[in-house]
């Protein structure tokens, strides 16, 4: 740790700026409040030791202005008389231990264990809470993902019934806690359940809970997701996979603001917002008597559709940025940008699975590729399973000419990755001249560090 002492004795000072360095940190000492505060605030230490007594301004308002100043460094008072009333009272401004002089080896090893480990563990939790913060981050400013926001600014606070549109991927998930956040019910749970993973059989217990004995193996009894979300929200993700016979009961559920256990003979009430969110197109759905209508409508008070990514390629340069921010504070390695040509390379592919498909692919290269930037042979390659599609046809019809200019541009980045960037032998291999060859991979904007 990086370490000031503050003491106007000199032999203090040398002693402890002794052991400390014997410790392995990193310590000098200075000798008056003033200067103590001028260092710990222009150089940022870990931790400050403090006099309590020094001439001129005092330890007690120097750890006072170290407090507000520079809070992320912890601060020990030394004094040379154990005086209760100044411990307590440093205490609480913030210090974190009062010493007594002279300094016990043994007690100030003990403290500066504590104070590393505390500091190690305050370091992971600030990372934690980052990426939390991070990963809870909806990300995108296309007119499309605009509007998305400002219909979940209104839509939080009302505490009605939301339900959330859109196709595989496209952060349904990420707009409903985002709801959640934004509503009074910020501090209490957001619960979720997948009603496509949970087999038939147990979505009812999973939902509304049991009581001891209702079934088998029912040897307690057991909150359902209902209870668990009261005073927060319930997120009934993929709701279009659900049971009919369960959409029957939670139907009732929702007409009635009650629920009954399985098993259990009285109802209980709950307070939880409900959410859902699906993939399937319910008009479809309903039409084939897959999807209660009665059931659709107490869920769609407010619809809300989240636009695919083809939708707002020009949000893919921000996520691309955004999860290699991610992917760096989670696994702390530094994450390769990616070249202006790379991105518009991924912005003509249509990501069918959209900020999902996004987000595995740009992890999957910040892993894979050891270079400094990523490239368009990097990405030509990655997205190759792609190009069969694109060129199958996918649900976008390109014109026929962009389609050929695209297989175009797809060949020739494979080409040149084969042939590690020498043009004069991809000239030789494709039976092209070189120059012309040359001027079209400009227009790609094909280029690499290989030679
Ligand atoms: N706008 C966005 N900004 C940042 N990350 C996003 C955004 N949209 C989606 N993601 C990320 O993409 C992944 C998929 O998002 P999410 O799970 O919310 O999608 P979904 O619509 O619920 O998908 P599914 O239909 O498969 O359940 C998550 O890792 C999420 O964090
Ligand atoms: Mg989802």
């Amino acid at each position: 740790m990086r370490i000031l002492v503050v003491d106007d004795e000199p032999e203090v000072c040398e002693a402890l700026v002794g052991f400390l360095t014997d410790e392995g940190h990193e310590a000098h000492a200075v000798h008056t409040g003033e200067e103590g505060l001028r260092q710990a605030t222009e150089s940022v230490c870990d931790v400050v030791f403090l006099d309590v007594r020094l001439p001129g301004v005092d330890g007690l308002q120097v750890l006072r202005q170290l407090r507000q100043d520079v809070p992320g460094t912890d601060v020990v008072m030394i004094s040379g008389q154990a005086d209760v009333a100044t411990a307590v009272k440093a205490t609480k401004l913030g210090a974190y231990d009062f010493l007594e002089k002279p300094l016990q080896p043994e007690r100030l090893a003990l403290l500066l264990r504590h104070l590393d480990e505390r500091r190690r563990m305050q370091r992971e939790v600030d990372a934690l809470r980052d990426v939390a913060e991070l990963e809870g981050r909806l990300v995108g400013s296309s007119p499309a993902m605009q509007r998305l926001r400002e219909q979940i600014a209104r839509a939080a606070p009302s505490d009605g019934r939301v339900l959330i549109f859109g196709e595989n991927g496209t952060g349904k998930e990420l707009v409903a806690r985002q709801i959640h956040l934004q509503s009074e019910r910020r501090n209490g749970p957001f619960v979720k359940l997948n009603c496509a993973a949970v087999p038939v059989t147990l979505v009812e217990s999973e939902l509304f809970g049991h009581v001891k004995g209702a079934f088998t193996g029912a040897v307690h009894s057991k909150k359902g997701l209902l209870e668990q979300a009261d005073g927060g929200t319930l997120l009934l993700d993929e709701i279009g996979d659900m049971a009919l016979e369960t959409q029957a009961k939670l139907l009732r559920v929702l007409q009635e603001d009650e629920f009954l256990p399985v098993g259990g003979v009285k109802p209980r009430r709950f307070d939880a917002r409900i959410l859902a969110a699906t993939n399937k197109d319910l008009e479809a759905e309903m039409e084939a008597g897959r999807f209660r209508r009665d059931l659709y409508y107490r869920l769609n008070v407010i619809p809300l559709r989240v636009p695919a990514l083809r939708e707002r390629k020009e949000d893919i340069p921000e996520l691309v940025r955004h999860f290699r921010v991610l992917f760096e504070k989670r696994t702390g390695r530094r994450a390769a940008p990616f070249s202006p040509e790379a991105l518009e390379v991924m912005a003509e592919y249509h990501w069918p699975g959209n900020v999902r498909e996004l987000r595995n692919f740009v992890e999957r290269l910040l892993i894979m590729v050891a270079e400094d930037e990523i490239g368009v042979e990097h990405v030509a390659l990655g997205l190759r399973s792609a190009d069969s599609r694109i060129l199958e046809n996918p649900g976008e019809k390109l014109p026929l000419r962009e389609r050929v200019r695209e297989f175009e541009r797809r060949l020739l980045a494979e080409e040149f990755r084969r042939a590690n960037g020498n043009i004069a032998e991809m000239a030789r291999r494709l039976g092209v001249d070189r120059a012309n060859l040359s001027r079209r991979l400009r227009e790609f904007g094909i280029k690499g560090n290989a030679v």
